[in-house]
């Protein structure tokens, strides 16, 4: 990544993104982060915006003029017309709230007839994944996950269960919808009944209404691995925008409190690209630490502070509304969560909500048992025991507000950001000051 200028002001971001080549957007903690800013930011210089995982369990809103636009499914970069944007297979697709999203975007008068791509293998979140999803966390009692309810896990164990999976492809034939509704809703009837004493759904309504969705999705739907290729194998540049954060990694984040995609490390089983398409990965970081939803949390503020940085960061669910636990920002998860993605490259967003703090804690290890650890345990259980060994630096209390450049930060600020650049061992090349495009600096 040839990023060399020291001190760049926003303005510069286009001829950052040249230099980044097709860049991978992840986040590093547990969602949140800010990945919506940094994709808007960076979508201008690229010809293709590509979602490959999660479904409308993400969320983000993007400001442009007066108008707020609400993403859960379409990548933001369809706000820009010379922009395609790709929802690819391995997202899991809610039609309805898809639909819901390009009827928005439509009255809004952005083009998305000849941007808008979704891959014909994605597979369906239909209304019994919802339910499922809402009635498995209501009965889980004392072991809840905090899911957000819109069905993902449901959804992808379908997908995995193969049996009583529904892709996109299977909404635009009749017969086989027909077929494949009828004789799942038979088998959801029946485990619902027995486990949640659920009353039978009627497979026709569901029927007719995902048919009708299909016919609108139509003019969108294509095999969007083909679509990938040729556009790689043409030299355009990709955008790759993860959804959920790699601490809620399947396979590698904090299991069982995760979500049900492999959101840190499944970019190529989504997209169907190989790993050498992407040339750049940048890790988008808190300057803080939030998570939403249950699960170990070492250096979770349970008191005032956790309460300060909640109401500063206005830390409450895009999707859910649900206020985020807040705390200090973990720099033993951000190692490990910066090895397994690859990160080449970090983004440290909202580091105005740290002005006004005497002092800030950075955790630089875990003692568990009594044991020194820097390495991020692999067991949910362990990391419920580990206390955070923090570093104490002092803080800012001057607004970042008409802050232009890094080197106008102030230097406490200035020192925070080397002392997590030592602490992760990767260069911080984006710091955002605000939601603004321009309170952006590069470095
Ligand atoms: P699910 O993805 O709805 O199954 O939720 C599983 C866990 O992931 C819950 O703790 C959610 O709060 C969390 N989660 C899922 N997506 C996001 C996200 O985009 N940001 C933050 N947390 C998320």
């Amino acid at each position: 990544m040839a990023l060399t200028t020291p001190t760049a002001p926003a303005s510069q971001l286009p001829s950052l993104a040249r230099a980044l080549g097709n860049t991978s957007i992840v986040g590093l903690q547990w969602g949140d982060e800010g990945k919506g800013k940094i994709v808007d930011l960076l979508t201008e210089d690229f010809d293709f915006a590509i979602r490959w995982n999660g479904g409308s369990n993400a969320g983000h809103s993007v400001k442009v003029g007066d108008k707020k636009y609400a993403f859960h499914l379409i990548p933001s970069g369809i706000l820009r017309p010379e922009c395609t944007s790709v929802i690819a297979n391995g997202v899991v697709v809610d039609p309805l709230k898809l639909l819901e999203e390009i009827d928005q975007l439509s009255t809004s008068g952005v083009c998305i007839e000849d941007n808008l791509k979704v891959s014909l293998t994605a597979h369906v979140v239909l209304p019994y994944h919802r339910l499922q999803d809402q009635l498995s966390e209501t009965r889980a009692a004392g072991s809840k996950i905090g899911t957000t309810g819109r069905g993902i896990g449901p959804c992808y164990a379908d997908k995995a269960n193969r049996s009583t999976a529904i892709r996109l492809i299977d909404l635009l034939d009749d017969t086989r919808l027909k077929d494949k509704l009828q004789r799942i809703v038979a088998e959801k009837n029946t485990i619902f009944a027995a486990l949640y004493n659920q009353p039978a759904m009627d497979w026709e309504p569901i029927f007719e209404q995902y048919r009708a969705c299909g016919e609108q999705l139509r003019p969108y739907v294509t095999d969007t691995v083909r679509l990938l290729h040729g556009a790689w194998k043409a030299g355009k540049r990709l955008l790759f925008e993860g959804a959920n954060a790699v601490l809620l990694d399947l396979d590698h984040g904090t299991f069982p409190f995760v979500t049900s995609s492999n959101c840190g490390t499944g970019l190529s089983v989504g997209t169907g690209l190989p790993g050498s398409a992407v040339q750049t990965t940048l890790g988008v970081v808190k300057a803080y630490t939030s998570r939403v939803g249950a699960g170990p949390f070492p250096t979770e503020q349970s008191n005032a502070l956790g309460d300060k940085i909640r109401e500063r960061g206005h830390e409450y669910g895009t999707t859910t509304g649900r206020p985020r636990r807040c705390g200090w920002i973990d720099t033993v998860a951000l190692r490990y969560t910066a090895a397994v993605t690859g990160t080449t490259g970090l983004c440290v967003m909202l580091l105005d909500v740290l002005s006004t703090f005497d002092e800030l804690k950075i955790c630089t290890a875990y003692s568990i048992k009594g044991q020194r650890t820097d390495w991020f345990p692999a067991d949910a259980l362990e990391l419920e025991q580990a206390e955070p060994i923090y570093e104490t630096v002092p803080g800012w209390h001057e607004s970042l507000d008409e802050v232009a450049r890094f080197g106008d930060l102030p230097r406490n600020a200035q020192n925070y950001i080397a002392k997590l650049e030592t602490h992760i061992g990767v260069p911080v090349k984006i710091v955002s000051i605000g939601p603004a495009r321009h309170q952006t600096l590069i470095r």
